[in-house]
């Protein structure tokens, strides 16, 4: 058995707009993966920027910081083994018309851009995230 995980989980504002919370958060839950923290906040796009710098070079990274400040998102920590491996299965690929049958972002995402969910790539990332919004 390996040992629980945490990661961070972001509800994106086009999920939240379209009031996914609760679909979203039982997909989690149903999959085995605890929500022991979770905030509603709305970023300012000076902290929406601070949280995505891991994507400051890229070509997307005005439009992403800009996106994901335009409206509320709920933060949560997720807990379970292999927390991080398992949240990115269920949210599915990056660009929802890629995702597969079931996941989150094929079920609700309208775009690369508004792909209704965020999850930490690795520990490392993890810890991070967590850190960002649950000080
Ligand atoms: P997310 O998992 O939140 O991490 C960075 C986000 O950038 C990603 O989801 C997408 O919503 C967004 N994005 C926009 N364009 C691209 C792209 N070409 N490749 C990867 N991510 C992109």
């Amino acid at each position: 058995m390996s040992e629980a995980e945490q990661t961070l989980s972001i509800i994106k504002p086009d999920a939240v707009e379209r009031n996914l919370e609760k679909e979203i958060k039982t997909i989690f839950e149903k999959s085995g993966l605890k929500i022991i923290n979770s905030k509603k906040i709305h970023l300012s796009k000076e902290e929406a920027a601070d949280f995505y710098k891991v994507h400051q070079t890229k070509p997307f990274y005005d439009r992403l910081c800009s996106y994901l400040s335009s409206g509320p998102i709920i933060a949560m920590i997720l807990e379970g083994s292999n927390a991080i491996k398992k949240n990115r299965e269920l949210m599915g690929a990056t660009d929802p018309l890629k995702a597969a049958p079931n996941t989150i972002r094929k079920l609700y995402g309208v775009s690369i851009d508004k792909n209704s969910v965020h999850g930490s790539d690795s520990p490392e990332n993890a810890a991070a995230e967590i850190k960002f919004f649950f000080k």
